[in-house]
């Protein structure tokens, strides 16, 4: 598959550089603070427009949307449950690898839409898994809502109903998306410089 420059996935070390100055790793920013503020609110008003009345769960998987996820909800003015799923993908090298539930769903869902929410929607299998699992809980209907999407890298036939961003096939770090765990607490979706990375050595990854 073609990648980005950029794209080295998770599983290699990163180096801080310049300890306590992360912003100096971003190669750019490719998504503002001011313009996901922006995106965030207008999908709150279609998920108010589309959910009100509903008996609405959200499901939101961690690590990635912790940040998405307070945001979005923090102006949902309806009532809602909220749960959280835990995904883990171990890859070997460059690529993901086997998932695994670190966490698994607690609220009945069973009768109740739910709305699952993940940060960014990439190959697809995360979703096909969490999807599998949730309807086996028998739920009304299931949406999805993402921040990101990188269409380009779909390799499982899973489609999103909200999406905050398109974005092409790069490395994103930030706005809760992390490289091996980093990152996560820049308020920006940004594009790592290469030097942030270390030569690949294998092992594992977290979501
Ligand atoms: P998928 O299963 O390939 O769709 O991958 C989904 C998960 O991979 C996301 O929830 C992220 O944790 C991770 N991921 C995919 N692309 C990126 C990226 O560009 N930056 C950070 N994490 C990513
Ligand atoms: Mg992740």
């Amino acid at each position: 598959m073609v990648r980005a420059r950029n794209s080295k996935r998770p599983g290699s070390k990163v180096t801080h550089r310049r300890r306590g100055n992360w912003c100096g790793e971003i190669e750019r920013v490719l998504i503002t603070e001011e313009l996901i503020a922006r995106r965030v609110r207008q999908l709150t008003r279609q998920l108010e427009r589309d959910f009100s009345g509903r008996d609405l769960v959200i499901v939101s998987l961690l690590n990635g949307t912790v940040i998405f996820l307070a945001d979005l909800i923090r102006h949902l003015p309806m009532p809602l449950r909220l749960d959280f799923m835990g995904v883990s993908s171990y890859g070997q090298g460059v690529e993901p690898g086997e998932l695994v539930f670190t966490k698994q769903l607690r609220i009945d869902v069973r009768g109740r839409d739910v709305l699952v929410v993940d940060d960014i929607l990439d190959t697809g299998r995360t979703l096909k898994r969490v999807l599998g699992v949730l309807r086996q809980h028998k739920p009304r209907r299931i949406k999805i809502c993402v921040l990101l999407e990188k269409k380009a890298r779909r390799t499982e036939k899973v489609r999103a109903d909200y999406v905050g961003f398109q974005i092409p096939d790069l490395f994103v770090v930030g706005y809760g998306l992390d490289y091996a765990e980093c990152y996560r607490n820049l308020p920006f979706v940004g594009v790592l410089r290469p030097e942030a990375y270390e030569p690949e050595k294998t092992g594992s990854r977290r979501k």
